[in-house]
């Protein structure tokens, strides 16, 4: 069984649950989404929502990436770990006048704005400090992601985006207000995409929508699609850094930007899911009547996907390379939807074994939660173990 490589000596000293992070991993990830978006000249911003680990944002930022935010928490957060205020976009449905005042206060990039009602209070904030407000308009692109329903984003019945049959009035709206300029589009159609078709899709919608705006006698100087790029949970010891060649080469291939055009991305997942992993002890084995179970001293505190979104996640006994039997791998909180895994094969498990559950670095640590008045995780990196 092809497992990961982690310092098992190392966590011997150490408390479980845990993040650990692979830096190095990390690194490399980053390197190629440099290099490949890079050949195009297209700007990231991180999107801060799959990881706001201070250490992973501080590694994230000093290799020059933007920051994508969803709340005034994560701007702040942003800014902390050193992300330029000039490259950082803020999206939202629901931003407070706080959040709002925050990113005029700092002079962030861009607000993503999501509605006419947003687009007027963002007007009325900016004026009260005699500010411009730079603003892209998220708009609905009406593109199936095909992944899970709870992370779909793109499709009308979302509560996301400015709807493509209302953007006229909105853009008209727009020309009457003084304190925002319209610097660009947005858009984003969902989370833990594989299939590239979704992409295309989604530029073609794009170059139509550009249309529209010229008809309009707009061009706009930005294009921001958002985030989504999926990973391959089942297989994180093959492909630990995503194509994210193929992924770029997806927008250079069908785009047709207007001279002097910018084009921006938002990838969270992409960058951070395969450095992460939860570390777990096996606190003890149950031999159930049909079936057995792994108690971890993790549960959905620690790693809300898999109860949240029925998510897989990869379950690994890092401790021994015994014959492998099928175990429910459960945790310890008091609900039955505790479960990480069905019938999963595991090396045998013996109490006080480590279990890792991979590729946990996006949307892991950052949801983790305090029910049952558990403790957040510590998290562990490679270079400082
Ligand atoms: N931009 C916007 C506007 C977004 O809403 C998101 C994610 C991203 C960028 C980053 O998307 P990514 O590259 O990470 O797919 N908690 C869920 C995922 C929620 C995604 C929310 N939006 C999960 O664990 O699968």
């Amino acid at each position: 069984m092809l497992k990961g490589n982690f310092p098992v000596d190392k966590f011997k000293a150490l408390q479980t649950p845990f993040y650990y992070y692979n830096v190095e991993l990390l690194q490399e990830t980053l390197d190629m989404v440099k290099t490949e978006a890079g050949k195009y000249g297209y700007h990231v911003h991180y999107a801060i929502k799959a990881n706001a680990n201070p250490r992973i944002l501080q590694l994230i930022a000093q290799n020059g990436f933007g920051a994508d935010c969803v709340s005034g928490g994560e701007v702040q957060a942003a800014l902390d770990a050193g992300f330029p205020a000039g490259k950082i976009v803020f999206a939202g449905v629901g931003k407070a006048d706080w959040e709002i005042n925050l990113g005029l206060d700092n002079d962030i990039f861009c607000f993503n704005v999501e509605s006419l009602a947003e687009l007027e209070i963002i007007d009325e904030l900016a004026a009260a400090k005699g500010k411009t407000a730079a603003v892209a308009l998220r708009i609905n692109p009406e593109v199936d992601a095909h992944t899970h329903a709870k992370i779909t984003t793109g499709m009308k019945e979302n509560k996301f985006g400015i709807n493509l049959s209302q953007l006229g009035m909105v853009l008209d709206r727009l020309a009457e207000l003084k304190f925002v300029k319209l610097i660009g589009i947005h858009c984003h159609i969902g989370s833990q995409i594989t299939d590239m078709a979704a992409f295309r899709g989604l530029t073609i919608r794009v170059n139509e929508i550009q249309d529209e705006l010229a008809a309009r006698g707009l061009q706009v100087e930005n294009l921001n699609f958002g985030g989504g790029l999926g990973i391959d949970y089942y297989h994180p010891n093959h492909l630990p850094v995503p194509a994210f060649d193929n992924y770029f080469a997806v927008f250079n291939k069908l785009l047709q930007p207007r001279p002097g055009q910018q084009v921006h991305f938002e990838p969270g997942r992409s960058i951070v899911a395969q450095c992460g992993n939860l570390i777990s002890r096996v606190l003890y084995v149950k031999e159930g009547e049909t079936k057995n179970f792994c108690i971890l001293d993790a549960g959905f505190t620690e790693l809300l996907r898999p109860a949240m979104y029925d998510a897989y996640h990869r379950i690994e006994n890092i401790s021994n390379d015994e014959p492998v039997a099928k175990y429910d791998v459960v945790g310890p909180i008091c609900e039955s939807s505790d479960v990480f895994g069905k019938e999963v094969e595991l090396n045998k498990a013996h109490r006080g074994d480590f279990i890792a559950l991979r590729s946990a670095g996006a949307y892991g640590e950052v949801m983790a939660s305090q029910y049952n008045c558990r403790q957040l995780p510590k998290a562990y990196y490679s270079d400082t173990i």
